[in-house]
C-alpha cells in the first residue's frame, strides 16, 4: 500500500526542512521537496513552468499559451512577486520548480472578500495519479495546496475562495471536493468552448469565514462577471 506524505505545517515563507515522511520508505527522496511562496527571483522558473502548463494542458486552463508567450519580462515579474492580495506558490524538487499554484484577489467580487485560486500544475513526472511516476500515490502537491490555503486563511480579508475546473478534470475536482469545496455554478458552454473535450467550467467555492450578511451568493458575482445576464 502506498502512503501519503505526512508533513508538519510550515509558514508559507519557510522551507519544509522539518518534513517527515513517516511511512515512506524513501525518506531521502521526499525530504528534498519544499513548498513556498515564490518571489521575484523565481520569475524565470515560473515563466518556464507556466508556459509548459499552458502548452501541454490546453484543455484545463483558460488563458491561452499564445497570449502568455508574448508577456514581457516585467509582466512575469509582477505575476511572480507577492503582494498583500496576490501570491504564487511553488513546489521544488531539490531547488527545481516542479509545481505552481496561485491565490489572488478575485476581481469579480468588489468587496474584496473573495480569493481566486488558480494555475494549479504539477509536472507530470511528479503527479500522484500518474502510475508511471516514481511518486505515484505520494501526494506531493499536498504541500503546496496546504501552503496556499494557509496563506489565504492568514489574510482575514478573504472569507472564501473561488476557482473553476473543467467538468472532466476529475482529479482536480476530486482534490477540491474532498476538502469540502462546493460546486456553485456551471458556466454555460460558449461557441469557442464547444469543442473542448474537457467540458464546461465548474465553479467552486471554499468558505473560510463568515461572509457579510449583505453579500449575495457567489453565483451572482460569477454570473455578473461572465456577463451572462
Ligand atoms: C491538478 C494537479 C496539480 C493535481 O496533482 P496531484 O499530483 O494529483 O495532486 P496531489 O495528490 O499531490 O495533491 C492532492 C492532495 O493534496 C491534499 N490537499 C488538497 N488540498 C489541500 C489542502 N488545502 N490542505 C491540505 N491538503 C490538501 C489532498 O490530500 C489531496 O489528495 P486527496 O484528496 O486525493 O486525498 C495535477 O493533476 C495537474 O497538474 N494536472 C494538470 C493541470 C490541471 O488540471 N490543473 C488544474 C486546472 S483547474
Amino acid at each position: 500500500m502506498r502512503h501519503a506524505l505526512s508533513f508538519a505545517p510550515a509558514r508559507y515563507q519557510e522551507s519544509f526542512e522539518g518534513l517527515t515522511a513517516l511511512q515512506a520508505p524513501n525518506l531521502q527522496i521526499v525530504a528534498k521537496f519544499v513548498a513556498r511562496a515564490l518571489t521575484g527571483k523565481d520569475t524565470p522558473a515560473l515563466k518556464e513552468l507556466r508556459l509548459k502548463a499552458l502548452r501541454e494542458e490546453r484543455n484545463y486552463f483558460r488563458p491561452a499559451y499564445e497570449t502568455e508567450v508574448d508577456f514581457r519580462d516585467d509582466q512575469w515579474r509582477t505575476l511572480c512577486t507577492p503582494k498583500e492580495d496576490h501570491c504564487y506558490f511553488g513546489l521544488f524538487d531539490n531547488g527545481r520548480l516542479i509545481g505552481m499554484m496561485l491565490a489572488t484577489k478575485w476581481e469579480g467580487d468588489d468587496t474584496g472578500q473573495t480569493a481566486l485560486w488558480g494555475s494549479a500544475y504539477i509536472h507530470p513526472e511528479y503527479r500522484s495519479n500518474n502510475p508511471l511516476s516514481p511518486y505515484y500515490g505520494r501526494k506531493l502537491g499536498r504541500l503546496m495546496y496546504e501552503v496556499r490555503e494557509k496563506w489565504t486563511r492568514e489574510h482575514p480579508r478573504f472569507k472564501r475562495s473561488v476557482f473553476y475546473i473543467r467538468e472532466r478534470n476529475q482529479r482536480c475536482r476530486e482534490i477540491h471536493e474532498n476538502k469540502g469545496a462546493e460546486h456553485v455554478y456551471t458556466e454555460p458552454l460558449r461557441p469557442h468552448h464547444k469543442n473542448n473535450p474537457a467540458g464546461p467550467w465548474y465553479w467552486y467555492e471554499r468558505r473560510f469565514g463568515q461572509v457579510a450578511a449583505h453579500q449575495k451568493p457567489l453565483s451572482n458575482y460569477i454570473v455578473r462577471t461572465l456577463g451572462c445576464v
